[in-house]
């Protein structure tokens, strides 16, 4: 299987898919894109040896269909069988996300369905919740909602800070999106709920 991934920033949920597909691993990944050029990811995807796109969504400006154009022919170039969005900050609309439904991937750092969307470390303690976490979902039109294939949970902790928590969090995010990635890549859409190493 021939994986893509999205990325806008550092890039460590890419790194970790990337590192996580060597051996007998059913897939390999064949482009890293980022929104920016910016984006620190991209000099780790090189260094990996996996080609890399920069489409900036700036010029756009709010001309989503035509920033999604840009994107859609980058991918007709690498002709992916699966799309990961990995740390990706731009909202894609229904059309470009209809292409790609049932081999499109997204982690939202959150127990989904709570907590859409954005500052999500803040919201669940501000919320008192005791237990946190990341989710692995297929990407639907509507924003972090399509079909859980995995979670990883953390406890919160007295005096977490919402970077705290983010930083445990994405140590899960770590585990749980190559694992979640290998069992998609080889069919199988079972749910899959990681508990702490
Ligand atoms: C992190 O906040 C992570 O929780 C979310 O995207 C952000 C950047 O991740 N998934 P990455 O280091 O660019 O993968």
């Amino acid at each position: 299987k021939r994986v893509a991934i999205f990325i806008s920033g550092g890039g460590s949920n890419m790194v970790s898919l990337v590192d996580s597909m060597t051996g007998d691993h059913p897939a390999r990944p064949v482009l890293v894109l980022a929104n920016s050029a910016d984006a620190g990811g991209l000099e780790k995807a090189r260094a990996r040896g996996v080609p890399t796109a920069v489409i900036d969504h700036r010029p756009f400006k709010g001309d989503r269909e035509a920033f999604e154009e840009a994107l859609q022919a980058e991918l007709v170039k690498a002709a992916p069988d699966i799309l990961c969005l990995a740390g990706f900050m731009r909202v894609l609309t229904a059309g470009f996300v209809e292409n790609w439904q049932g081999r499109m991937l997204n982690i939202h750092p959150s127990l989904l369905p709570k907590y859409r969307g954005l500052h999500t470390h803040a919201r669940a303690l501000e919320a008192g919740d005791r237990e946190h976490g990341c989710t692995v979902h297929e990407v639907t039109p509507e924003l972090d909602d399509g079909p859980i294939l995995g979670q990883a949970t953390v406890r919160v902790l007295p005096g977490d800070t919402p970077d705290a928590l983010a930083a445990r969090v994405l140590e899960q995010e770590h585990r749980l999106y190559p694992a979640v990635l290998r069992r998609f890549a080889e069919g199988n859409r079972e749910m899959l709920r990681l508990t702490r190493d």
